[in-house]
């Protein structure tokens, strides 16, 4: 499973993306809006730290906005994928994306019917919200695996992102469920490493260690 950022803040993707274990970046406006920065500054920024996939979303909601703006996103770097919301507008934007091979990543799906309209219309990636879904009382969960089901069933390539997840069981029943990517809170990925039996372990293991008076060096 590919693990994506979901942030804007460019210190802590400093920190974080070095060890290899992060694939790609997703931003939408409410983050850009928390960064306090110009879009373009912030995605050339995320860009030139990740290799991957970073996602950068429109502010437009017609096609022909959806386009232009699009288009303004994807020059500043090859690794930009221009994120699209689930409204009939944005896939038909979607559809010219894929004709020009702009790269899209098609944001606030909460079902799969919508999942598969953006399949037909070429998106890149689509992103069910399972928190979202989560807050408002329905099964995210279970949204992943239907998607999993129709693109398995009609052979659509659009790889399912899971978005809007909130801890690591999240992560979990994404993977379980045949999610090909989910974006995370630096917060939620940190919290990916632990457990409490790790750190109770590492601590007896360090604490008998050095009753060896032994040193590895
Ligand atoms: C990422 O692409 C989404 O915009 C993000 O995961 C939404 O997360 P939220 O529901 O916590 O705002």
């Amino acid at each position: 499973m590919q693990l994506f950022l979901d942030t804007t803040d460019v210190a802590v993707l400093k920190e974080l993306v070095g060890a290899g274990l992060v694939d790609g970046v997703t931003t939408n406006p409410t983050l850009i809006a928390k960064s306090g920065r110009p879009i373009l500054e912030v995605i050339a920024e995320i860009c030139d730290l990740v290799e991957g996939p970073v996602s950068a979303e429109v502010a437009a909601t017609d096609t022909a906005g959806m386009l232009a703006e699009g288009a303004k996103l994807a020059a500043i770097a090859p690794n930009v994928v221009v994120k699209v919301p689930l409204t009939r507008p944005g896939l038909i934007a979607v559809s010219e994306f894929a004709v020009q091979g702009i790269q899209t990543n098609v944001t606030l799906c909460f079902t799969a019917v919508q999942a598969m309209l953006a399949a037909k219309a070429g998106a890149t990636y689509i992103s069910p919200f399972i928190g979202r879904l989560d807050d408002y009382g329905a099964d995210g969960t279970d949204l992943i695996a239907e998607i999993r089901a129709i693109y398995d069933n009609y052979d659509f390539d659009t790889e399912i992102l899971a978005a809007s997840i909130r801890t690591p069981a999240h992560v979990t029943a994404a993977a379980l469920a045949g999610a090909d990517c989910a974006t995370l809170p630096p917060n939620v990925f940190l919290d990916l490493f632990k457990h409490p039996l790790t750190e109770k372990g590492l601590d007896q293991f360090m604490s008998d260690w050095a009753k060896t008076g032994q040193s590895i060096l």
